[in-house]
Protein backbone atom coordinates (compact mmCIF):
# COMPACT_ATOMS: atom_id res chain seq x y z
CA UNK A 1 0.00 0.00 0.00
CA UNK A 2 1.42 3.61 -0.63
CA UNK A 3 1.14 6.59 1.29
CA UNK A 4 -1.80 8.11 -0.46
CA UNK A 5 -3.83 4.36 -0.08
CA UNK A 6 -2.54 4.39 3.51
CA UNK A 7 -4.31 7.49 4.17
CA UNK A 8 -7.20 7.41 1.97
CA UNK A 9 -8.25 3.81 4.15
CA UNK A 10 -8.11 5.74 7.12
CA UNK A 11 -10.01 8.73 5.93
CA UNK A 12 -12.74 6.60 4.71
CA UNK A 13 -13.40 4.91 7.84
CA UNK A 14 -13.61 8.39 9.05
CA UNK A 15 -15.44 9.89 6.66
CA UNK A 16 -17.97 6.65 7.43
CA UNK A 17 -17.85 8.18 10.89
CA UNK A 18 -18.12 11.90 10.97
CA UNK A 19 -18.56 14.78 8.38
CA UNK A 20 -15.17 17.35 8.60
CA UNK A 21 -16.08 18.62 5.42
CA UNK A 22 -14.99 22.69 5.69
CA UNK A 23 -14.13 22.29 9.52
CA UNK A 24 -10.86 24.03 10.61
CA UNK A 25 -8.72 21.26 11.66
CA UNK A 26 -6.92 21.56 15.30
CA UNK A 27 -4.01 19.23 16.47
CA UNK A 28 -3.59 20.17 20.22
CA UNK A 29 -0.11 20.15 21.81
CA UNK A 30 1.07 19.50 25.31
CA UNK A 31 -1.14 20.99 27.93
CA UNK A 32 -4.07 22.07 25.57
CA UNK A 33 -5.78 18.63 25.36
CA UNK A 34 -8.16 20.20 27.56
CA UNK A 35 -9.97 22.39 24.38
CA UNK A 36 -10.72 18.91 23.19
CA UNK A 37 -13.51 18.46 26.09
CA UNK A 38 -15.13 21.44 25.43
CA UNK A 39 -16.41 20.64 21.86
CA UNK A 40 -19.91 20.80 21.49
CA UNK A 41 -22.02 18.08 19.78
CA UNK A 42 -18.81 15.75 19.84
CA UNK A 43 -18.58 12.94 17.48
CA UNK A 44 -15.19 10.72 18.72
CA UNK A 45 -13.22 8.64 16.94
CA UNK A 46 -10.69 6.24 18.76
CA UNK A 47 -6.87 6.54 16.81
CA UNK A 48 -6.92 2.80 17.40
CA UNK A 49 -10.51 1.84 15.74
CA UNK A 50 -9.26 3.95 12.64
CA UNK A 51 -7.09 1.76 9.98
CA UNK A 52 -3.16 2.44 9.37
CA UNK A 53 -3.25 5.10 12.15
CA UNK A 54 -0.46 5.06 14.20
CA UNK A 55 -0.40 4.03 17.75
CA UNK A 56 -0.03 6.39 20.45
CA UNK A 57 3.04 5.59 23.15
CA UNK A 58 1.98 7.98 25.73
CA UNK A 59 0.28 5.93 28.33
CA UNK A 60 -3.16 7.16 29.58
CA UNK A 61 -3.27 9.23 26.45
CA UNK A 62 -5.28 7.41 24.14
CA UNK A 63 -6.01 9.36 21.54
CA UNK A 64 -8.88 10.40 19.68
CA UNK A 65 -10.03 12.53 16.84
CA UNK A 66 -13.29 15.02 18.04
CA UNK A 67 -15.36 16.42 15.07
CA UNK A 68 -17.94 19.22 16.60
CA UNK A 69 -18.57 22.74 17.31
CA UNK A 70 -16.07 24.96 19.17
CA UNK A 71 -18.24 28.45 19.60
CA UNK A 72 -20.35 28.17 16.53
CA UNK A 73 -17.42 26.72 14.24
CA UNK A 74 -17.19 23.35 12.50
CA UNK A 75 -13.68 21.37 14.02
CA UNK A 76 -12.14 18.75 13.86
CA UNK A 77 -9.24 17.98 16.95
CA UNK A 78 -6.54 15.55 17.17
CA UNK A 79 -6.16 15.39 20.75
CA UNK A 80 -3.00 13.48 21.32
CA UNK A 81 -0.40 13.93 18.50
CA UNK A 82 2.33 11.44 17.11
CA UNK A 83 5.74 12.73 17.89
CA UNK A 84 9.24 11.61 15.66
CA UNK A 85 10.82 10.88 18.69
CA UNK A 86 8.68 8.29 20.12
CA UNK A 87 10.03 6.34 16.70
CA UNK A 88 7.71 7.07 14.57
CA UNK A 89 8.55 8.11 11.07
CA UNK A 90 8.30 11.62 9.34
CA UNK A 91 5.46 9.80 7.11
CA UNK A 92 3.73 8.65 10.24
CA UNK A 93 3.68 11.65 11.99
CA UNK A 94 2.44 13.19 9.28
CA UNK A 95 -0.35 11.40 8.04
CA UNK A 96 -3.06 13.13 10.06
CA UNK A 97 -3.07 15.73 8.29
CA UNK A 98 -2.87 14.13 5.07
CA UNK A 99 -5.90 12.44 6.33
CA UNK A 100 -7.44 15.48 7.65
CA UNK A 101 -7.07 17.02 3.88
CA UNK A 102 -8.90 14.53 2.23
CA UNK A 103 -11.40 14.61 4.38
CA UNK A 104 -12.06 18.23 3.60
CA UNK A 105 -10.59 19.92 6.46
CA UNK A 106 -10.19 23.73 5.17
CA UNK A 107 -7.32 24.75 7.25
CA UNK A 108 -5.56 23.73 10.46
CA UNK A 109 -4.37 25.26 13.23
CA UNK A 110 -1.07 23.57 15.05
CA UNK A 111 -0.48 24.24 18.68
CA UNK A 112 2.87 23.15 20.44
CA UNK A 113 4.84 23.59 23.44
CA UNK A 114 8.32 25.14 22.95
CA UNK A 115 11.27 26.48 24.34
CA UNK A 116 12.37 30.06 23.79
CA UNK A 117 15.89 31.26 22.48
CA UNK A 118 14.41 34.99 21.95
CA UNK A 119 15.75 36.69 25.18
CA UNK A 120 13.09 38.80 25.47
CA UNK A 121 10.09 35.93 25.58
CA UNK A 122 9.03 34.67 28.70
CA UNK A 123 7.93 31.57 30.27
CA UNK A 124 4.35 31.93 29.22
CA UNK A 125 4.72 33.79 25.90
CA UNK A 126 2.39 32.68 23.25
CA UNK A 127 4.34 33.17 19.18
CA UNK A 128 2.94 32.79 16.62
CA UNK A 129 4.93 30.98 14.30
CA UNK A 130 6.07 32.83 11.04
CA UNK A 131 8.81 30.81 9.75
CA UNK A 132 10.57 27.66 10.53
CA UNK A 133 13.54 25.86 10.85
CA UNK A 134 13.41 22.26 10.08
CA UNK A 135 16.72 20.41 12.10
CA UNK A 136 14.99 17.26 12.37
CA UNK A 137 17.68 15.99 10.33
CA UNK A 138 14.25 14.59 8.01
CA UNK A 139 11.07 15.17 6.11
CA UNK A 140 8.23 13.69 5.68
CA UNK A 141 8.12 14.32 1.96
CA UNK A 142 11.31 12.68 1.36
CA UNK A 143 10.77 9.54 -1.14
CA UNK A 144 8.58 9.19 -4.63
CA UNK A 145 6.46 12.29 -4.46
CA UNK A 146 2.36 11.45 -5.08
CA UNK A 147 1.11 14.34 -6.75
CA UNK A 148 -2.23 13.72 -5.43
CA UNK A 149 -1.24 15.65 -2.18
CA UNK A 150 1.48 18.01 -3.78
CA UNK A 151 4.18 18.93 -6.25
CA UNK A 152 7.47 17.35 -6.02
CA UNK A 153 9.19 20.67 -5.31
CA UNK A 154 6.17 22.72 -2.92
CA UNK A 155 7.40 26.25 -2.31
CA UNK A 156 7.58 27.31 1.67
CA UNK A 157 7.67 31.42 1.28
CA UNK A 158 4.39 31.69 3.01
CA UNK A 159 4.52 28.34 4.74
CA UNK A 160 2.52 29.81 7.97
CA UNK A 161 -0.56 31.45 6.17
CA UNK A 162 0.14 35.34 6.83
CA UNK A 163 -2.88 36.36 6.40
CA UNK A 164 -4.10 33.92 9.71
CA UNK A 165 -1.32 35.00 11.50
CA UNK A 166 -2.17 38.53 11.01
CA UNK A 167 -6.08 37.18 11.95
CA UNK A 168 -4.62 35.84 14.93
CA UNK A 169 -2.62 38.79 15.91
CA UNK A 170 -6.17 40.89 15.92
CA UNK A 171 -7.66 38.19 17.55
CA UNK A 172 -5.08 38.43 20.42
CA UNK A 173 -5.31 42.44 20.63
CA UNK A 174 -8.99 41.82 21.22
CA UNK A 175 -8.49 39.76 24.02
CA UNK A 176 -5.47 41.45 25.59
CA UNK A 177 -3.45 38.60 25.25
CA UNK A 178 -0.15 39.78 24.76
CA UNK A 179 2.06 37.34 21.83
CA UNK A 180 4.54 37.25 19.50
CA UNK A 181 5.99 35.78 16.47
CA UNK A 182 8.70 34.36 15.52
CA UNK A 183 10.80 31.49 13.79
CA UNK A 184 10.38 28.07 15.39
CA UNK A 185 12.78 25.55 14.74
CA UNK A 186 12.42 21.93 14.92
CA UNK A 187 14.79 19.30 16.70
CA UNK A 188 14.26 15.80 16.78
CA UNK A 189 14.50 15.13 20.28
CA UNK A 190 13.90 13.39 23.03
CA UNK A 191 16.13 15.21 25.26
CA UNK A 192 15.97 19.10 25.42
CA UNK A 193 18.80 20.90 23.50
CA UNK A 194 22.22 21.61 24.58
CA UNK A 195 23.09 25.45 25.72
CA UNK A 196 25.62 25.28 22.60
CA UNK A 197 23.09 24.26 20.40
CA UNK A 198 20.84 26.68 21.37
CA UNK A 199 23.44 28.98 20.80
CA UNK A 200 23.70 27.90 16.88
CA UNK A 201 19.38 28.02 17.49
CA UNK A 202 19.82 31.60 17.93
CA UNK A 203 22.84 32.41 15.87
CA UNK A 204 20.93 31.26 12.30
CA UNK A 205 17.51 32.92 13.69
CA UNK A 206 15.34 30.39 15.79
CA UNK A 207 13.02 32.43 18.46
CA UNK A 208 11.46 29.32 19.52
CA UNK A 209 12.50 25.06 19.53
CA UNK A 210 10.80 22.37 19.90
CA UNK A 211 10.33 18.58 19.17
CA UNK A 212 6.95 18.67 16.83
CA UNK A 213 4.81 20.58 14.15
CA UNK A 214 7.25 20.79 11.17
CA UNK A 215 6.62 17.45 9.69
CA UNK A 216 3.11 18.57 10.03
CA UNK A 217 3.70 21.89 8.58
CA UNK A 218 5.82 20.24 5.56
CA UNK A 219 2.79 18.17 5.04
CA UNK A 220 0.14 20.20 5.04
CA UNK A 221 1.29 22.72 2.93
CA UNK A 222 2.50 20.20 0.46
CA UNK A 223 -1.14 19.41 0.02
CA UNK A 224 -2.27 22.55 0.15
CA UNK A 225 -3.67 23.36 3.80
CA UNK A 226 -3.37 26.54 5.17
CA UNK A 227 -1.96 26.53 8.52
CA UNK A 228 -1.56 28.06 11.61
CA UNK A 229 1.33 27.28 14.21
CA UNK A 230 1.28 28.98 17.84
CA UNK A 231 3.69 27.94 20.05
CA UNK A 232 3.81 28.30 23.95
CA UNK A 233 6.82 29.12 25.40
CA UNK A 234 7.04 26.96 28.37
CA UNK A 235 10.36 28.01 29.45
CA UNK A 236 13.31 29.57 28.16
CA UNK A 237 15.68 27.42 26.38
CA UNK A 238 18.78 25.51 27.30
CA UNK A 239 21.62 27.69 28.76
CA UNK A 240 19.52 31.13 28.68
CA UNK A 241 19.23 31.30 32.58
CA UNK A 242 21.44 28.67 34.23
CA UNK A 243 18.84 26.61 35.39
CA UNK A 244 17.86 22.91 34.51
CA UNK A 245 15.24 21.92 31.99
CA UNK A 246 12.34 19.93 32.98
CA UNK A 247 9.36 18.15 31.81
CA UNK A 248 7.89 19.37 35.42
CA UNK A 249 8.38 23.17 34.00
CA UNK A 250 7.06 22.78 30.66
CA UNK A 251 3.61 20.92 32.33
CA UNK A 252 3.20 23.88 34.56
CA UNK A 253 3.75 26.27 32.57
CA UNK A 254 1.21 25.52 29.96
CA UNK A 255 -1.16 24.75 32.79
CA UNK A 256 -0.75 28.33 33.73
CA UNK A 257 -1.79 29.59 30.58
CA UNK A 258 -3.92 27.24 29.27
CA UNK A 259 -7.22 29.22 29.82
CA UNK A 260 -5.40 31.98 27.96
CA UNK A 261 -4.84 29.86 25.16
CA UNK A 262 -7.79 28.35 24.79
CA UNK A 263 -9.65 31.34 24.79
CA UNK A 264 -7.20 32.59 21.77
CA UNK A 265 -7.82 29.23 19.54
CA UNK A 266 -11.85 29.60 20.74
CA UNK A 267 -11.39 33.69 19.42
CA UNK A 268 -9.25 32.15 16.39
CA UNK A 269 -11.44 29.66 15.04
CA UNK A 270 -14.52 31.65 15.55
CA UNK A 271 -12.67 34.48 13.07
CA UNK A 272 -11.69 31.93 10.31
N1 LIG B 1 13.15 22.33 23.82
C1 LIG B 1 12.49 21.47 23.00
N2 LIG B 1 11.22 21.20 23.13
C2 LIG B 1 10.54 21.80 24.11
C3 LIG B 1 11.16 22.70 25.00
C4 LIG B 1 12.54 22.98 24.83
O1 LIG B 1 13.15 23.77 25.57
N3 LIG B 1 10.18 23.12 25.86
C5 LIG B 1 9.03 22.50 25.49
N4 LIG B 1 9.24 21.71 24.43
Amino acid sequence: MNEYERCFEAAEYIRSRLDAKDAIGLVLGSGLGELGNEISDPIIVDYADIPNFPKTTVPGHAGRLICGKLNDTKVLCMQGRFHFYEGNDMKTVAMPVRVMKLLGVKALILTNAAGGCNKTFKPGTLMFIDDFINYMGDNPLYGPNDERFGPRFPDMTKALDPEYNELGKKCAEKLGIDVRSGVYMGFRGPNYETPAEIRFAQTIGADAVGMSTVPEILAARHCGLRVIGISCITNMAAGITGEELSHKEVQETADRVKEQFKQLIREIVSQM
